[in-house]
């Protein structure tokens, strides 16, 4: 176990949680998304999400971020979550279920979380403007 996986466990990271910081899943970028934007949250980090959708349904997510070890986790998490939902089911996925999906977070963390769906929200409502 590195160091730092440790030092996640011991701030309370769950197991899950400490596995997606490891495997870095879903971070980059996807060339030729049907949509992508970024949201800067109150902490002063920024999460960008890239969506391909086809016929409502999205067929793949992809996100980078500035942030901490609390939004790389988010981050990954939520786009597994959204892959293969339609865009409205996606659109109602509450700071709450991301931190279900991880099984646990540091409560200090939870606004990490807040920033993934935050940035989410923010793609939709653009993919839906478009
Ligand atoms: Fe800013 Fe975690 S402290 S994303």
């Amino acid at each position: 176990m590195s160091n730092t996986v440790e030092l996640l466990k011991k701030l309370g990271y769950s197991e899950k949680a400490q596995e997606y910081f490891v495997e870095k899943k879903n971070l980059g970028k996807i060339e030729n998304a049907s949509v992508f934007s970024s949201y800067t949250g109150p902490c002063g980090d920024t999460m960008e999400i890239y969506l391909k959708i086809k016929d409502n349904i999205i067929k793949q997510a992809k996100f980078q971020t500035t942030g901490c070890a609390g939004a790389l986790v988010s981050g990954s998490a939520l786009c597994d979550m959204i892959s293969g939902i339609t865009i409205s089911k996606a659109g109602k996925i509450k700071t709450e279920d991301i931190v279900k999906h991880l099984g646990d977070m540091p409560g200090v963390k939870v606004h990490c979380s807040e920033l993934a769906k935050r940035t989410l929200r923010k793609v939709i409502e653009k993919y839906l403007k478009v």
